[in-house]
């Protein structure tokens, strides 16, 4: 193997995260601006095991984290598929997104350092081998991902996902999104492990609110493609909502929330696991989506970026 490299993007779920660990549909959108890079580099000497560096944590692989598990794991199962299990690969990787806040590190991670492992061996793999690659490694890190994630970081344009099948939407939104960054971790595994424990011990209500959730992403489908981007703003705060009484809000994201809606969002939600990490808020224009994102750095957001899907590109 030579040096080899590969590169995934954040992405944000417009609707249906959760209900669609349970076979209801999800629409999400891919954030080509906010890449994730990988590089792997043969290890000489065959005693040094690799480090990992990068996302905000550097040392000996064997020393990693426990969050980094996919990343191992997604190396493991890249070099098994190349054919040489036991080949030592350092692995760098360099995120323009932080971790653990819903955007999909932990999928891009591992979909980049496979790719950069096949690319070090020069392998050829299918796009399905690639997904199939990284829901593996995402096991590890999620338990029972639907594939979303890993479906999403790699993707060129929005799209539709249900039960593993993917159609690309191929749509543009005319609309400005704003992700907002409530800086605190939220950890998908606890929070996909909290509502499969609703939905053992309280089946009905549970099974209620996850087919919501799934009708309101299907409906948005409609909305995306007559661009009636009131109405997406509707569903996005409905689904909010549903997603609190499931409790994988937090009073940060609620807040942050409010605050987008009250700066005059056509609608606004937590992305992704929850339990911390993102929001995202819905606006008309630029100009909005500026006075959107001031008002939800004051409530307390670390950090925001505002995205034009139109143009897939953060612009601020
Ligand atoms: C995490 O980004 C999305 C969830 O729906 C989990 C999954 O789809 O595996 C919460």
């Amino acid at each position: 193997p030579h040096v080899g490299t590969g590169q995934t993007v954040a992405k944000i779920i417009l609707l249906g995260e959760h209900s669609v660990v349970y076979g209801y549909p999800a629409i999400a959108l891919p954030m080509h601006s906010l890449k994730m890079t990988a590089r792997v580099e043969p290890v000489r000497g065959g005693h040094d095991e690799g480090t990992l560096t990068g996302l905000g944590w550097s040392g000996p692989i064997s020393k990693a984290p426990a969050h980094f598990a996919s990343i191992l794991r997604a190396r493991e199962v890249a070099a098994e598929f190349v054919g040489d299990p036991d080949g030592l690969l350092s692995i760098t990787t360099e995120s323009e997104f932080p971790a653990q806040r819903g955007l999909g590190s932990s999928a891009a991670a591992a979909g980049a350092v496979i790719r950069a492992v096949l690319n070090a061996y020069d392998a050829k793999a299918t796009a399905h081998e690639i997904f199939t690659l990284t829901q593996e490694a995402e096991t590890i890190a999620h338990g029972q991902p639907s594939g979303l994630d890993a479906v999403t970081t790699s993707a060129t344009s929005p799209v539709h996902f249900q039960a593993g099948r993917t159609t690309d939407l191929g749509l543009p939104l005319d609309a400005w999104i704003v992700i907002a960054d409530s800086g605190i971790h939220g950890s998908t595994r606890e929070t996909v492990g909290h509502v499969r424990s609703l939905y053992e011990n309280s089946f009905r209500e549970t099974q209620e609110s996850l087919s919501r959730l799934g009708k309101i992403a299907e409906g948005a489908v409609d909305n995306l493609r007559s661009s009636d981007i009131s109405q997406l703003g509707i569903k996005m705060t409905e689904s909010h909502g549903i997603l609190a009484d499931l409790g994988v809000s937090t009073v940060q994201l609620d807040e942050l929330v409010y605050a987008a809606l009250d700066a005059g969002a056509l609608g606004g939600k937590l992305t992704g696991g929850g339990g911390g990490g993102c929001v995202i808020a819905l606006a008309h224009s630029y100009e909005d989506a500026q006075r959107i994102s001031d008002a939800m750095r004051e409530a307390g957001a670390r950090a925001t970026w505002t995205h034009a899907p139109l143009l897939n590109e953060v612009v601020a």
